[in-house]
């Protein structure tokens, strides 16, 4: 059996970022899909660039590749991701300098065309994606108000653009479930510390400001570098949970340290320790959905992104196949956790 019938079997839907490209083209690609997930996510076609490629004309054929295939193989989707500081076009960059009624304007068409469109297929969008300030980064001015990152849409609609963007989604189609992702709160370091406590304070402003919020997707891009600690883990889903929040994983891998040992055996090891541990912790803590960003390291930001590869060509193993479609020992670290051993 693959991983979504054993993540069913136990009441728990896994899945995995995909694109559509592949799933239409490259048959080994499709079979894994259709053999391991329940649910999918678009890599790239749910993005701005994809969907509204210029001002007012929407493209829907990249998120169709994913939909159609989605359908004809009774997959679930969900949406990824309407507003971002990535991807924006530049018509839309041009648009959000234009002042805050144009950009309200430019926002409100977006949500609306694309929840129009996607109603009947996608249940939940990652409405806002990576708003909080990263401690750890080098990319954002502390100084921003209210700890969020710097953003084209916080700058032309200042910090309630979330509050907007939220609204705007659950004005268009009420049943949505809205969704909020981050990353860099997942392990047990100073800067995670941080980023939390600004993100719990962020959502329960929200909470309090009656904007609406069903759940919290934690990306989980799992560095081995980092340490990671349960009962941080633990505690920060139980304080999400506690203000009525579903919390998701939904972007799962696991990257080794550059001074990672070079043997397989013991590398692999590793990243099946983590993986079981944060899955685990995550699943009895009351997360119920559990993606992949890829299932094949053959197919990943890991293998192309130059900020995340490893040096000399070795290659991150922290997915559930490689690039061969062989099964990686993060495969049966998922399946243990799934079936609670
Ligand atoms: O730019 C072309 C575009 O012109 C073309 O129409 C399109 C057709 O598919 O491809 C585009 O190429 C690349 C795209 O991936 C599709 O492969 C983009 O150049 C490239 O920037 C884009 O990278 C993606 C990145 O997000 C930015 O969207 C990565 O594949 C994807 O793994 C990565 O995923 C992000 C999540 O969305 C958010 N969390 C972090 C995660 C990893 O960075």
């Amino acid at each position: 059996a693959g991983l979504g019938e054993i993540a069913k079997a136990n009441g728990i839907t896994f899945g995995a970022a995909a694109q559509g490209g592949l799933l239409g083209r490259d048959p080994a690609y499709a079979a894994a899909f259709q053999r391991e997930c329940a649910l999918l996510v678009p890599e790239y076609e749910g993005k701005w660039a994809a969907l509204q490629p210029a001002a007012g004309r929407f493209d829907f054929k990249p998120l169709d590749s994913v939909l159609r295939w989605a359908r004809a193989n009774g997959k679930a989707v969900r949406g990824h991701t309407l507003v971002w500081h990535k991807d924006l076009p530049p018509w839309a960059q041009a648009a959000l300098l234009e002042g805050p009624e144009r950009a309200r304007a430019v926002l409100a068409a977006h949500i609306n065309g694309v929840l129009d469109y996607t109603r009947a297929q996608l249940r939940d969008w990652d409405v806002v994606n990576e708003v909080v300030a990263d401690p750890a980064g080098s990319d954002t001015p502390q100084s921003e108000p209210g700890n969020l990152r710097a953003s084209p849409w916080l700058a032309a609609l200042g910090p309630s653009y979330i509050d907007t963007a939220l609204r705007l989604a659950r004005a268009r189609d009420a049943t949505l479930r809205l969704t909020l992702n981050e990353y860099g709160i997942e392990e047990a370091t100073p800067a995670a510390d941080e980023k939390r406590r600004r993100l719990l304070a962020l959502v329960r402003g929200l909470l309090e400001r009656g904007v609406p919020l069903d759940a919290v997707g934690l990306q989980s891009h799992l560095q081995l570098a980092k340490p990671f600690d349960p009962a941080v883990l633990t505690g920060f889903i139980t304080a999400l949970r506690d203000l009525g929040l579903a919390v998701l994983i939904t972007e799962l891998d696991v990257r080794e340290s550059w001074d990672a040992p070079q043997e397989l055996p013991a590398r692999d090891a590793l990243v099946a320790e983590r993986t079981h541990a944060f899955v685990s912790t995550a699943l009895a803590a009351g997360v119920r959905s559990v993606l992949c960003w890829g299932l094949s390291t053959g197919h990943s930001w890991l293998s192309t992104e130059p900020a995340v590869a490893m040096p000399e060509g070795r290659i991150h193993r922290g997915l559930p196949f490689d690039a061969q479609w062989q099964r990686l020992p993060m495969w049966d670290a998922l399946a243990r956790a799934f079936a609670g051993r």
